[in-house]
């Protein structure tokens, strides 16, 4: 159990570059595809984060070798007939990503295997995937009550192309058909009603269908700079440079959020490499203001909102966040645990099924924060940024969790200024 140990403060403006680990998104398709490719694939730039971990750990137990030498990883891709019946389950561990993306791949695979997750990703449906991929020729052997993990499903070859209207804009269950697509006969095309991150198309246009080996670059993740780029926004001073960060248009919705907030963002010259551009972003604290986030920016902003709330904590005015019911299915339940999280530092918040309202202030002092991010490693996060600039005594259980993602969360903060809390 992580304690106030783990907690940073503030005693001054944050300030300098930093670096954050590979993009996770990407990382996971990079392994994914780089498995199914002939040959050697080389990626740099790849995260250290266990959510990454597992799915090269899964791979490999279906049989792809993978060597790692810090963010440099070469896999060694079996083709798209070259995967192995695994001896044992397959722990996806806490990346709902690994599980639903993965069962795209083992549709196309005529064998049995079972997917087993950690207590958070057992909570995490699956039917939105599983259900599409049957209609193509997967069969659901076992899952429990609703489609949650564990599951043990089996594929088929060749499978049936699936042209699908999905419910939901969701690059997961986008990514999972794609891929099953590999091993179909006819078309396979999927329409969403928002468009959700395109990483998967970006990396199939890069490397072929059948995907042949490329090297591949992933670029820093946006999700885990935001909350670099959320510290100098509440840290009055500061001035920051994050360096090397994805900035693919179907994930910046943060940066144009927190523009509207009244931030200025400087971006560097975007580069791209293997079709997903990079730049480096700059921030400078300024005060915020209220903001209107729905529709397509909430969902180009899925991953940070409860971020965005944090910042609307210190912002002057209400900011009404809308159209993000699918925080309620990730890690936890994004949308209580963000209630509850600023609620214990003294923020007012309202609850929607959608959504929250956060009626900001940033001269209403805040209190110290006592928070059980419920091992969500986005919620943990948070915590941490409010405690920067929130009196001494902030308790944060299950930030461990932070290492699913961003394992030098803390490190970068401490390289920029943040001091450990005593
Ligand atoms: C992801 C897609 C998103 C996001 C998740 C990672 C991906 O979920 O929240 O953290 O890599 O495909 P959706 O399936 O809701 O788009």
């Amino acid at each position: 159990m992580s304690t106030t140990g783990d907690t940073l403060t503030a005693r001054g403006p944050l300030a300098g570059r930093a670096r954050v680990p590979g993009d996770k998104s990407v990382g996971h398709r990079a392994l994914m595809l780089g498995a199914l490719c002939d040959g050697v694939v080389e990626i740099t730039g790849l995260s250290d984060g266990e959510d990454n971990l597992s799915t090269a750990r899964v791979l490999g137990q279906l049989g792809v070798r993978s060597e790692r030498d810090g963010d440099r990883a070469r896999v060694h891709g079996v083709g798209l007939d070259g995967l192995r019946a695994p001896t044992g389950p397959l722990d996806c561990g806490n990346s709902g990503t690994t599980m639903r993306v993965l069962l795209g791949i083992l549709a196309g695979q005529p064998f049995e295997v079972t997917l087993v997750g950690d207590h958070s990703l057992t909570r995490r449906p699956m039917r939105r995937v599983l259900e599409p991929l049957t209609r193509m020729g997967l069969t659901v052997v076992a899952a429990r009550d609703g489609g949650f993990p564990p599951l043990t499903v089996r594929g088929a070859r060749p499978l049936t192309g699936l042209v699908y209207a999905s419910p939901i804009a969701s690059a997961q269950v986008k990514s999972a058909i794609l891929l099953a697509g590999l091993w179909a006969e006819g078309e396979t095309r999927v329409d969403e009603p928002g468009l959700s991150r395109d990483h998967t198309e970006r990396m199939l246009a890069w490397l072929g269908t059948p995907p042949a080996a490329r090297p591949i670059h992933v670029p820093g993740d946006l999700s885990s700079a935001a909350f670099l780029l959320g510290a100098a926004l509440l840290v009055p001073g500061s001035d920051v440079v994050i360096e090397d960060v994805g900035v693919n248009p179907t994930r910046t919705g943060f940066l144009d959020i927190v523009a509207a907030m009244g931030a200025t963002v400087v971006q560097g010259a975007p580069r791209e490499r293997n079709h997903e551009p990079a730049a480096d972003l700059g921030v400078r604290c300024s005060g915020l203001r209220g903001v209107e986030v729905a529709g397509d920016l909430a969902l180009r902003a899925l991953d940070e909102l409860p971020l965005v709330a944090t910042l609307a904590a210190r912002a002057r005015g209400v900011t009404r966040i809308r159209d993000a019911k699918e925080l309620r299915v990730k890690e936890s339940d994004r949308i209580a645990q963000t209630a509850r999280m600023l609620r214990s530092f003294g923020v007012a918040v309202d609850e929607h099924e959608d959504g929250l309202t956060i009626h900001g202030d940033p001269d209403r002092p805040l209190t110290a924060g006592d928070v059980d991010a419920d091992g969500d490693h986005r919620i943990a996060m948070c915590a941490n940024l409010l405690a920067l600039v929130a009196p001494a005594g902030t308790r944060i259980a299950g930030a461990e969790s932070i290492a699913t993602s961003f394992p030098s969360f803390h490190a970068c903060l401490r390289a920029l200024g943040a001091a450990d809390a005593l």
